[in-house]
């Protein structure tokens, strides 16, 4: 058997396109995000000669993809994207490459696919137009084959991509060829395009059926017989079942097989063990093999109860879930898979099972890790339909597009077992038209055309019986933005249905920031006061406070949210307003602020408080978390709470003095001591089994917890989250700055200026601290801390070695950390 057989080489790069996807012997996927050009020509340069295959574009800067020219500029509030954009600069960027393809691929088809462009992308492959795609978030696919030149010719493909209209979105979006792009090349009878689908419609405790449908597309010209054979693989690669089909297929169409396989002893996919089996599907046309194709799938069936709420694989589960944007917080939007682990992994071990891709459809890689990770996913498809929310957004484009943006979505993801709801829509302004009722109902049908198996929703802001698109009937699962008290009557509301808490809370914090007293409760950026909107006072260096103690008016606080949903077991789960903060909607829209606030999670994914919160409710693991930090002047009434589980009580001691045993009554979620704040140590002990003795103070210690009071700060410590990376020019290590006392306590409050240098086979990707209102740079070898903490994001080049990052600061001890790179 041969192995790669075709080979692209690039002119304007001196190295080989790496094969990513080894195992595939007849079809070649080529990443294509090496050696492009790139040229910002802002909103003022309006020529197109750029488009031009014989463009001279030998000044233009050299790069690779994933790329967001947006995350490259410097904040201003007068961008058209506006804060709540982001304020960074969109405007028009222009991408060239050349490359060679060899002569031995002529009778083969050779497309190229981009996962994402933000946005208006429009391509020319040897001075032939392409196409246009205006949704920045969707994957689409070009066929480059008539327009190629083999052998040794340079072909030359551009891409236009305009993101000058704005404000087009309500959060950041980034600007450019942000996801990543593959050649591919495939023969004339091959796979389709997504060409594969598979269904495990049938799950019992002994076997599973899986249904494969795969579309073989001919495209040779003459009518054909051929074989298709289905492999079933087990994640180990065993071969567990296999079929073959015989066809025969008439000239330019496509043909789609469905096979049907009882596997026996499924082990099924799960939060908890993410199985992932795989079907190879193999095309021989006369005997021989001419392509082949996978598709990771898992087992597993779920069910949303009207009374019992959600459950997977028969065992009851919430939803445990949160909202995210795409951007990776200083990296921008340019995707980046360890990106995305990181913040999966920083999300699992909080409790979270769920993920609500707000308000598009994600990179593609976020479903793989998904899929392996464990994750539930809803998938969502659109934040506006025909009436815009923005002057310029996908409104525009909603009647001419909508159709096949939704079916590529569908198509694209409908393999992954993590995905189980599809969202046609957020806050659809059509809730409230007749509109909404038909445009429902069309979508619905788009969805349900291509995939039955799983339940549509649309995340309702209006969720009364007055909304067309639920009274439409089309909607699978009712979905509710906020109106959490409303939640306890739903079913006298919607009797018979099932319900999901699409959107929740929106409460929002400053890491690290506190204000007293901290049961007070705050709204952000306004205030129903007798029927009447009252503007709120921002703290003049626009922080909120970190206890959970602020949040919008029209959601709740974390706690408030959470209590409701775990009270009733009909209510299937929750996707909280949002795992992390992200770029844009600095609510309140407060200039300098740039970034949310709503995070559970900081913009550089420093956990706010409220994590262990979460942590302590919806993790097995033992818990105990204590805050402020200790740094208060003398006198001051300082709130300290305790988020804790697994024991039955805390006792709180300010230097050594016992400030009493507390313990959570009801429905409680934290507990709190006022104390008279003095300089030392706080500490928290928590006990189990205190009961059994009959006495306060007695029980079992399960944890201790303990902070002092930090002097001034004097050095600097570097904790890398992983000291061993791949050296494949994609891989990060995420390296957290802290500026500690000379006792090695954090400071709280510090904000000393870091200074970053960086020795060997890598590059400092981007830096942050997690302040919605720095207007640093993020591509820079510099960073304030903010609140005691930065970051400093670590990527790999392509060269194993070593790599040393050190850390220097005015007055401080610096700090180096190597990592290896291999
Ligand atoms: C929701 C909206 C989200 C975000 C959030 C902020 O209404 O769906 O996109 O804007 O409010 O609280």
């Amino acid at each position: 058997m041969k192995r790669n057989i075709f080979y692209l080489a690039i002119i304007s790069g001196s190295f080989f396109l790496q094969n990513v996807s080894a195992q595939l012997k007849y079809r070649k996927i080529e990443n294509f995000n090496k050696g492009w050009l790139f040229y910002y020509a802002d909103t003022t340069d309006l020529k197109d000669d750029y488009k031009n295959a014989s463009y001279n574009d030998g000044s233009w800067r050299k790069l690779n993809l994933p790329h967001d020219w947006s995350i490259e500029g410097e904040f201003k509030k007068e961008y058209p994207a506006s804060p709540e954009g982001g304020a960074l600069p969109g405007g028009i960027g222009w991408y060239r490459k050349s490359f060679t393809v060899p002569a031995i691929a002529k009778d083969k088809n050779i497309s190229i696919e981009f996962d994402g462009v933000y946005q208006k992308s429009e391509v020319w492959i040897n001075d032939h137009y392409l196409g246009i795609r205006p949704n920045g978030y969707i994957s689409f696919q070009y066929d480059l084959t008539p327009y190629l030149k083999f052998g040794g010719e340079k072909n030359v493909i551009c891409m236009k991509v305009d993101n000058s209209k704005q404000p087009n979105s309500r959060w950041y979006s980034g600007s450019g060829i942000y996801r990543n792009v593959r050649l591919v090349t495939a023969d004339k009878i091959a796979v389709d395009h997504w060409g594969t689908f598979v269904t495990t419609p049938l799950i019992n405790d002994h076997s599973a059926t899986i249904v494969v449908k795969t579309s073989v597309r001919n495209t040779s010209g003459k009518s054909n017989g051929f074989d298709v054979n289905t492999i079933l693989l087990d994640a180990s690669g065993e071969e567990v079942a296999r079929k073959t089909e015989k066809g025969m297929m008439s000239k330019d169409g496509s043909t789609e097989f469905p096979e049907s396989f009882v596997l026996k002893n499924p082990i099924l996919w799960s939060v908890k063990n993410p199985y992932l089996y795989k079907v190879v599907t193999q095309v021989l046309v006369n005997g021989k093999m001419v392509d082949d194709y996978e598709t990771p799938f898992g087992i597993r069936y779920f069910h949303f109860d009207v009374d019992k709420g959600f459950s997977l694989n028969g065992k009851p589960m919430k939803l445990l879930g949160v909202c995210d944007h795409h951007d990776l917080g200083s990296l921008g939007a340019a995707v980046n898979v360890r990106a995305l682990q990181r913040q999966l992994e920083i999300l699992k071990e909080m409790g979270c099972n769920a993920i609500r891709t707000s308000h598009n459809p994600p990179a593609p890689e976020l479903l793989d890790l998904c899929d392996k990770m464990g994750f539930v996913v809803m998938d969502e498809a659109f934040d506006v339909w025909r009436r815009g929310k923005k002057k310029y957004d996908y409104h525009l484009f909603f009647d001419e597009w909508h159709q096949r943006d939704l079916e590529a979505q569908i198509k694209r993801d409908r393999n992954h077992p993590c995905v189980m709801i599809w969202s046609i829509g957020n806050e659809i302004s059509e809730q409230r038209d007749t509109s909404g009722f038909r445009l429902a109902r069309e979508l619905a049908a788009i969805v349900h055309s291509l995939d039955t198996s799983r339940p549509i929703t649309t995340a309702n802001n209006n969720p009364d019986t007055t909304n067309q698109i639920i009274k439409s009937g089309a909607i699978d699962l009712t979905g509710y933005n906020y109106h959490q008290n409303d939640y306890p009557k739903f079913h006298e509301r919607y009797p018979g249905k099932i319900f999901i808490g699409t959107e929740t809370t929106s409460a929002l914090e400053t890491r690290g920031y506190y204000q007293m007293p901290s049961d007070s409760l705050y709204f952000w950026p306004y205030q129903n006061v007798n029927g009447k909107r009252v503007n709120a006072k921002m703290n003049k260096d626009n922080t909120v406070s970190a206890y959970d103690q602020v949040r919008a008016p029209w959601a709740s606080t974390h706690e408030e949210s959470w209590k409701i949903i775990k009270k009733y077991d009909f209510l299937s789960g929750m996707f909280i307003w949002t795992g992390f903060d992200y770029l844009g909607e600095p609510t309140p829209y407060s200039w300098p602020s740039r970034s949310s606030y709503f995070g559970i999670i900081d913009l550089a994914g420093f956990p706010k408080d409220v994590y262990y919160m979460y942590q302590s409710e919806w993790t097995d693991k033992t818990v105990l978390h204590i805050f402020p930090h200790w740094n208060w002047n003398k006198g001051d009434s300082v709130d300290v709470w305790a988020y804790y589980n697994n024991a039955d009580e805390v006792e709180l001691f300010l230097n050594g003095r016992s400030l009493g045993v507390k313990k959570k009554q009801g429905d409680d979620l934290h507990i709190m001591w006022r104390v008279m704040f003095e300089p030392g140590t706080i500490k928290a002990i928590s006990r189990k089994n205190a009961r059994l003795n009959d006495k306060v103070g007695q029980g079992k210690i399960v944890l201790a917890k303990e902070i002092k009071t930090a002097g001034v700060a004097a050095k600097i410590e570097l904790i890398a989250d992983r000291k061993i990376i791949k050296a494949n020019g994609e891989d990060m290590s995420f390296v957290t700055v802290r500026i500690l006392d000379a006792d090695g306590n954090l400071v709280p409050r510090a904000d000393n200026l870091v200074q970053f240098k960086i020795d060997g086979e890598a590059f400092i990707a981007s830096v942050d601290n997690g302040d919605p209102v720095s207007h640093e740079p993020f591509k820079a070898s510099y960073r304030k801390a903010f609140n005691g903490l930065a970051l400093a994001i670590i990527q790999s080049k392509e060269k194993p070695g070593k790599v040393t990052l050190t850390a220097t600061s005015e007055g401080l001890k610096q700090a180096s950390i190597t990592i290896d790179l291999k």
